[in-house]
């Protein structure tokens, strides 16, 4: 068996993942208002952090609303929060090791609590039996190991004493409680929000991030607030005075820099009126962003390698969940989840970093990701020695596995009958690749495909 192509490849010099884009330099209000979104499209792959006063409960971070707990009930975890294992460092190294490289933290989640030391509230880290900021650290952790910094900041509040009762309130079905909130003023609420978001992007130098939580256009089927609620155009103003180069995702009910489909996986690149919009799948790890203890629903580490393939094939970023427990430690069952994608991106990690969704059709069971003149075809299931690509023929110079830089052989176009007999009538144009009968030992085995 000979290749199409043995000798044209030699002197060709090897490919080195695209380099990183030259950081942004720091810009003032004044200056440059269109952020750059080269590093997002670039990095691919980042961690999401939900942790907070729920991650003491351990069962997930709505349990205030599932059970309609009282501020009173709820206080037991402010009182008893206390994570002496935080060590952001950890959480930056592991996040790295994964293959992310950028982490998004929950500054406050819908239950109002703060991590960080926020003049407008006492509902803070700083009043709890831990007594210090946790924000500074992380973002101080994640800037040591060069990785971008993101903020998630809930728009919904839980505690505050101005935000109305809706739909998602814990004492949504409490009359009394309603009866005694019913002349609160969400404008009270809003100066508080863009107040506390004013800190947050003063407080901590530049950041790279930012995640509202949450409204939809529609907004009727929860009963929840929207844009109008949150003064959304001026929040976003301000936002991108104070913090000009940061991307904004588009959930307080405006769009924004990209979009966030939760919890599930597009089935194309995604568009917002017709138009292509950058876009971010959030996924957790089992179904719960807050520490869960006893949900047993893990993703295989292979599934979740899967998913941001499948993301990077139509364009997108995978923004990967882990809920830290009530001491600041990330579970084990997470830790070992993402050690094994590191394994999996230490080996691939150009075909998914820089890349993006391919002109070319994959065949069933594959996903392509291209940057310039690599295809990477990524094989979810392993064929019978043959892989037939089709619109490939003659388009390729060389291929191998990415795992190991082993030879993939590409099969010489049949002619005559040898066409039906040897390779079962593959359509004209398709290129013929043969594998190894085994498959390599890695979750999403790749080949690279070098094209002419
Ligand atoms: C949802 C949930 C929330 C989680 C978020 C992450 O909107 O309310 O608990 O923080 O999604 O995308």
């Amino acid at each position: 068996m000979t290749t199409s192509s043995r000798a044209d490849h030699a002197p060709k010099p090897v490919p080195k993942p695209a380099p990183r884009p030259a950081p942004v330099p720091p810009t003032s209000p004044q200056e440059n208002r269109v952020p750059d979104t080269a590093w997002f499209t670039h990095d691919r792959f980042g961690m999401f952090v939900h942790w907070g006063l729920y991650s003491l409960a351990a069962r997930h971070e709505w349990v205030k609303n599932r059970e309609k707990l009282t501020d009173e009930q709820y206080q037991v975890y402010f009182d008893h929060f206390d994570p002496d294992r935080y060590d952001p460092l950890q959480w930056a190294r592991t996040a790295k090791a994964a293959g992310m490289r950028y982490v998004v933290l929950t500054t406050k989640h819908h239950d109002g609590f703060c991590l960080w030391d926020s003049r407008l509230t006492e509902y803070k880290v700083t009043r709890t039996p831990h007594g210090r900021d946790l924000v500074g650290p992380f973002v101080d952790a994640c800037r040591a190991e060069g990785l971008k910094v993101g903020f998630y900041h809930s728009l919904i509040d839980w505690h505050h004493p101005s935000f109305p009762v809706d739909g998602t309130h814990p004492q949504r079905d409490d009359e009394e409680f309603k009866a005694a909130a019913a002349d609160r003023d969400i404008r009270d609420y809003q100066r508080h929000l863009h107040g506390q978001v004013r800190e947050l992007l003063t407080g901590y130098g530049r950041i790279d991030y930012l995640f509202f939580d949450f409204s939809y256009a529609g907004r009727a089927w929860w009963g929840g607030k929207g844009a109008d609620d949150w003064d959304a155009p001026r929040l976003m103003a301000m936002v991108r005075e104070l913090q000009p180069h940061i991307l904004v995702n588009d959930r307080a009910g405006l769009p924004g820099d990209f979009v966030t489909p939760e919890q599930y996986q597009p089935s194309a690149p995604m568009t917002v009126d017709g138009r292509p919009v950058l876009w971010e799948a959030c996924q957790t790890l089992n179904g719960s962003w807050g520490y869960d203890r006893d949900n047993l629903d893990h993703k295989s580490p292979d599934l979740l390698i899967r998913m941001l393939v499948d993301g990077v094939s139509k364009g997108g970023n995978l923004l990967l969940n882990v809920g830290p427990n009530g001491r600041g430690e990330l579970d084990p069952r997470d830790t070992a989840a993402l050690a094994e994608i590191g394994r999996w991106t230490g080996l691939h990690e150009r075909s998914v970093r820089g890349c993006g969704p391919s002109p070319f059709t994959p065949p069933a069971d594959c996903r392509y990701t291209q940057r310039g003149d690599r295809l990477y075809v990524h094989l979810f299931a392993w064929p019978l020695r043959h892989l037939h690509l089709p619109g490939l023929e003659g388009r390729v110079r060389y291929a191998q596995l990415l795992n190991d830089a082993s030879e993939i052989v590409q099969v010489p176009p049949a002619t005559g009958p040898a066409m039906n007999t040897q390779m079962g009538g593959q359509p004209p144009g398709t290129l013929t690749l043969q594998l190894p009968v085994r498959r390599p030992d890695t979750p999403v085995p790749v080949i690279e495909l070098h094209l002419n």
